[in-house]
């Protein structure tokens, strides 16, 4: 390439002859460009090469990120399809257990133990205590609905115009639709005189067990004014047999601050009490299912193992 320069610029129509000083320095130029042009391809080449590099990486990063959603969304997907089977398990059980409930309590209307409120004395309550009252029962339906042996209850004497059932329909869900029997009649013209029991705080005899052939009866009465032995004068005037919760027999008393001790219950606390121990047949756990420790009792069991606990402290 030098011979060749050098003969184009020397024998060109001779109309300018350049030196050898002038042709080096040019071939100099040259070399040195000649030189720099595999520098500049081979930074072009870096460069196309560093670009592929960046768009593969993006390509790359692109997929991953794609993967990384679709794992995402298959993830959510397995979760809700989970859920929704908790969902229709949880619904499915939910009408497994109605359906049985259902079952047991109508099984209990056709042979159940018979349990009876005795609502002829509503006219002795204020409104409050009949509001109450209407609380009372739906607790007393709540229990019997979650038993699994339910009793086969009855309110008697209840009628259709009366603030009671009035205030059953508000504030009981589903009141008109319970399975029990509501009836105007009075217990006395329903069942034999001698099948029945009136339980009563005020009886002298205690109940010993709950008999199964036996009617029960439950004044509907609600004590915030306190009127005492009105469901013992009821029963005295039908003569018919009575009955007491045996807390005298399992129970003392507990020392408070305000020394309060009573043995009245709520119609629904002497109900949960005779399902439990008809469950158990044991007073000592059936009394302390249904007495609130605010009434002042301790089962007496308890209070023994108290004292010989405190004995060993000293
Ligand atoms: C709030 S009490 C009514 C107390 C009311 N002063 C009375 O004359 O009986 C409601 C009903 O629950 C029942 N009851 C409450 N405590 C009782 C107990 N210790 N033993 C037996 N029955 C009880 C009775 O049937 C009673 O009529």
């Amino acid at each position: 390439m030098e011979e060749a320069l050098h003969e184009r610029c020397c024998h060109s129509d001779g109309a300018s002859k350049l030196n050898d000083a002038a042709v080096a320095d040019l071939l100099e130029f040259l070399r040195i460009d000649v030189e720099l042009e595999p520098a500049a391809s081979a930074d072009r080449e870096q460069t196309s090469c560093s670009k592929n590099v960046t768009r593969k990486q993006r390509n790359w990063e692109r997929r991953l990120e794609v993967k990384r959603r679709k794992r995402k969304e298959e993830k959510q997907r397995k979760k809700l399809n989970r859920l929704n089977k908790d969902v229709n398990e949880l619904q499915l059980s939910k009408r497994v257990i109605k359906a049985v409930t259902k079952e047991r309590l109508e099984e209990a209307r056709a042979a159940g133990l018979r349990l009876c409120v005795d609502l002829s004395m509503t006219d002795r309550l204020t409104d409050k205590e009949i509001s109450r009252l209407a609380g009372q029962i739906r607790r007393l339906y709540g229990s019997n609905k979650k038993s699994l042996q339910p009793f086969h209850v009855f309110l008697t004497e209840f009628r259709e115009d009366s603030l009671l059932y009035k205030e059953c329909v508000r504030m009981n869900d589903g009141f008109l639709n319970y399975l029990i029997d509501v009836t105007e009649e009075s217990w006395f013209h329903l069942f034999p005189s001698e099948d029945v029991i009136y339980l009563t705080p005020d009886a002298s005899e205690a109940l010993e067990y709950v008999e199964e052939d036996k009617v029960y009866i439950l004044g509907g009465l609600v004590d915030e004014t306190i009127q005492k032995k009105i469901s013992f004068t009821r029963a005295k005037e039908f003569g018919i047999r009575m009955a007491r919760l045996p807390i005298d027999e399992y129970m003392v008393k507990k020392p408070n601050p305000k020394n309060f001790h009573s043995k009245i219950l709520a119609i629904n606390q002497v109900f949960e009490i005779l399902l439990t121990f008809r469950d158990t047949k044991d007073w000592t756990k059936a009394l302390a299912a249904g007495i609130p420790p605010g009434k002042g009792y301790m089962l007496a069991s308890a209070a023994s193992t108290d004292v010989t606990n405190s004995q060993e402290e000293l």
